[in-house]
């Protein structure tokens, strides 16, 4: 009989959990019968996953990473050490990179690169004196194909993903694994919350502006990314998790493959409404 994701992991710790995707993961593991502790920044938005029992609210601001380690470090304690830990929670800035201020540029990499490292150290050193775990940080296709007028998140999930291929490689054969997820466009909170810092606006950021709306309302719902990492710690192996539209997650990973560089520009610049 195949192991239930309960026994695998009985406690996760999920950032971002009071909507969107990672709303969507913190409901996938309560049906499981998983302990969730989830986080927000106001934990009152937390309240609907509260009321389904198993859910601990954590207040957590990851823009002060001292802190959030504290956080995380107080309720690893309490769970008795994470048997899952989901590093989840972001945001967007759209906005040209010289007319943004560089301090915005480099809160975002902090809060979602800086940080999301700092929280996978603390989550690994426990879960490799334990020798299991999973850690799974949510980056993005845009690791791989850069969204326009996005350069610190690019950054950032680009980032993210060259850290969770390297833990992939440290962590082998130690019980503990490492999950790389990727989703495309999917129809959450994050396009509402994106911050467009003052700066103006060109006709090619309307455009690309445009282009990504449309993408992230047709994307589908989180709860299909729920399904797909579900699937992948199931499999107890370490990997990357491409989800989303069938285009973006599959056939463009595919064409990015054997396409040159110049190309895949092409094709991006037009997927955007930029060429
Ligand atoms: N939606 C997509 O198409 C997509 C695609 C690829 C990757 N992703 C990634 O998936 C993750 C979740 O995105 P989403 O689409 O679900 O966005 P969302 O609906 O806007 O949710 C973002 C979550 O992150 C939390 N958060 C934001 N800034 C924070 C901060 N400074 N400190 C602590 N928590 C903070 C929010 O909590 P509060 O309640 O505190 O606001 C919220 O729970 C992000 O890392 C995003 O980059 C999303």
């Amino acid at each position: 009989m195949s192991p239930r994701l309960v026994d695998l992991y009985p406690t996760a710790f999920v950032t971002g959990a009071s909507t969107g995707l990672g709303r969507a993961f913190a409901e996938m593991l309560l049906s499981e019968g998983v302990r969730v502790w989830g986080t927000a920044r106001d934990t009152s938005r937390l309240a609907p996953l509260a009321e389904q029992g198993n859910f601990q609210p954590v207040a957590l601001e990851l823009r002060d990473g001292v802190a959030a380690g504290q956080v995380f470090h107080q309720a690893d304690q309490a769970a008795g050490g994470f048997a899952l830990v989901i590093n989840n929670a972001g945001y967007g800035v759209f906005g040209d990179f010289t007319t943004t201020e560089f301090a915005v540029w480099q809160e975002q990499l902090e809060v979602m690169l800086v940080h999301t490292a700092r929280l996978s150290h603390a989550a690994l050193r426990g879960m490799r004196a334990r020798r299991q775990g999973a850690l799974v940080n949510i980056s993005s296709l845009a690791a791989e194909f850069p969204l326009p007028f996005q350069s610190a998140y690019n950054v950032a999930k680009a980032g993210l993903t060259a850290l969770n291929e390297s833990l992939m490689i440290e962590t082998a054969g130690t019980g503990v694994i490492v999950l790389d997820v990727r989703p495309g466009d999917y129809r959450t909170d994050f396009e509402g919350a994106v911050r467009r810092p003052p700066g103006g606006t060109t006709p090619a950021m309307g455009r690309a502006w445009a282009a990504f709306r449309r993408l992230m309302e047709s994307g589908p719902p989180p709860a299909h990314a729920a399904a797909a990492l579900r699937r992948a710690l199931l499999r107890r192996r370490s990997g990357t998790v491409r989800c989303g539209r069938f285009f973006q997650a599959v056939v463009a990973p595919l064409l990015a493959r054997f396409g040159s560089l110049p190309l895949r520009r092409r094709i991006q610049a037009s997927y955007f409404d930029l060429s």
